[in-house]
């Protein structure tokens, strides 16, 4: 490998590809290029999209790729917003052979925590997309693959099933109920995790963290990230 590795970050979200490349200190290089998410013949059809996005994106020498599921050693085993079939996926491996180059996998959520935390203290990260993410770390130290989101959130739906935080607060149930009802549930849930991990901070990232940018009612303790960090992040997989 060149003494100065470039590496292309991926974030697969949801309802969106993207990718950036990355210098060796994580600044990016390139704007972020993105594709939709297929949503059939799942997990093919991601590779086959992540074959055409990595070849929009010139030359790199290694590759970080961030999962919205559980990862354990590049191996995927659940992606609740995906289509398809994940338990045992080996997609570190199937990546690797595909880009030619080293590739390290993790999960989504713990890519944009490491993008974000200070390193100091109990540090939570939640994203808020398609799904909600959740990262958990300790004086920088990551508790991969916390998954939050599928905590009960006490509440149930008009049917009496139980609902995750994640079936309270994912983007389809903001597009149902509209900003300001979301807000005040996003609000309620940063409530009952301050009280529970009590976090030295908690920082909100994924594309709907944008609507609580300058949001003055926001606890003193909680930081928005920029939706980028999510590829940003990338980089620590290699330290
Ligand atoms: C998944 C998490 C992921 C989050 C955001 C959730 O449904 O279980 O692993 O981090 O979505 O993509």
């Amino acid at each position: 490998m060149s003494p100065k590795p470039t590496t292309l970050a991926i974030d697969i979200g949801g309802t969106w590809l993207k990718a950036t490349l990355l210098d060796p200190k994580g600044e990016a290089l390139t704007p972020v290029q993105r594709l939709n998410t297929p949503t059939k013949e799942m997990p093919t059809a991601l590779l086959k999209a992540l074959h055409a996005l990595s070849s929009k994106m010139g030359s790199f020498s290694r590759a970080s790729v961030g999962f919205p599921g559980v990862v354990f050693d590049g191996v995927t085993q659940c992606a609740a917003n995906l289509e398809g079939d994940w338990k045992g996926f080996p997609l570190a491996q199937e990546l690797e052979d595909l880009l030619q180059v080293p590739t390290r996998v993790a999960n989504d959520a713990d890519i944009q925590g490491l993008g974000a935390i200070q390193g100091q203290g109990v540090e939570l990260v939640l994203t808020l997309g398609t799904g909600l993410g959740s990262s958990l770390f300790s004086e920088g130290r990551l508790l991969p693959n916390c998954e939050f989101g599928h905590l009960p959130s006490g509440y149930r739906n008009e049917k009496n099933k139980a609902l995750s935080f994640e079936n309270r607060l994912s983007d389809q149930v903001l597009q149902s109920i509209g900003v300001e009802a979301w807000k005040d549930r996003v609000q309620e849930t940063l409530t009952i995790f301050f009280s529970t991990f009590n976090p030295t901070r908690i920082y909100l990232g994924g594309g709907n963290a944008r609507f609580f940018v300058n949001d003055p009612n926001l606890p003193s303790r909680v930081t928005v990230v920029p939706n980028e960090t999510g590829l940003l992040g990338g980089i620590a997989l290699w330290k």
